[in-house]
């Protein structure tokens, strides 16, 4: 199973448009794939209490990253970095066993120039230092407004072949570094 991390609480964000796209293309390739939307986390979470005791309610959220042979992280660019809660999310996982050898590969949305370079960039780093095996294959989204229709939908089926190219070649990765097949499981 694929592990996709929708990074924003944001309604109705840019980025959750754009997994949808992500989870088609996992679907068309016949590969199980978890959506964790940081839009469900339970509210409890945000109880400074929860450093110390995780609420139940973040189970499945825990549990989905545990489980998972590979993590597809989408970012938005907020004050030219990650979300807040993308890095609280990540804080509040199990340590260290949530990302150590874990095959991970990102997706940057963003509505300036930079295509979310600086926090996927941020993310590369904080992975790097969790020993996660990073796939090295980005695929950054400028100016996202422009790209996407009023329903949501990416229009230029050049970008969505790379977001195609990522994710096939992601899942040959994580094939080969875990020696596992994760297609048609
Ligand atoms: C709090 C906040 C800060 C933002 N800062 C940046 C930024 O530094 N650079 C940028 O290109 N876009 C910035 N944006 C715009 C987002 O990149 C834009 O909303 C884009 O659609 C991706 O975010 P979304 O998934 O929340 O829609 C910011 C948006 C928010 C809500």
């Amino acid at each position: 199973m694929i592990t996709l991390i929708v990074g924003t609480n944001r309604p109705g964000s840019n980025t959750s448009k754009v997994a949808k796209h992500v989870e088609e293309i996992y679907a068309e390739s016949k590969v199980p794939l978890k959506v964790l939307d940081l839009a469900k986390l339970p509210a409890e979470i945000f109880s400074p209490n929860s450093y110390g005791e995780k609420p139940k309610a973040f189970e499945s959220f825990s549990e989905a990253i545990l489980q998972a042979e590979g993590l597809h992280v989408l970012t938005p660019e907020y004050n030219g970095g990650m979300p807040g809660v993308l890095k609280y999310f990540i804080d509040m996982l199990k340590f260290p066993e949530s990302f150590e050898k874990r095959p991970v590969c990102f997706v940057g949305v963003a509505a300036g120039v930079w295509g979310a370079l600086r926090p996927v960039e941020q993310l590369q780093q904080i992975f790097g230092y969790r020993n996660a095996y990073i796939y090295p294959e980005r695929v950054f989204l400028p100016q996202v407004g422009d790209l996407l229709d009023a329903n949501g939908r990416l229009t230029d089926p050049e970008l969505i072949g790379r977001l195609k190219k990522q994710a096939t070649g992601f899942v040959d990765f994580v094939e080969r570094v875990k020696g596992v097949k994760v297609r048609g499981k």
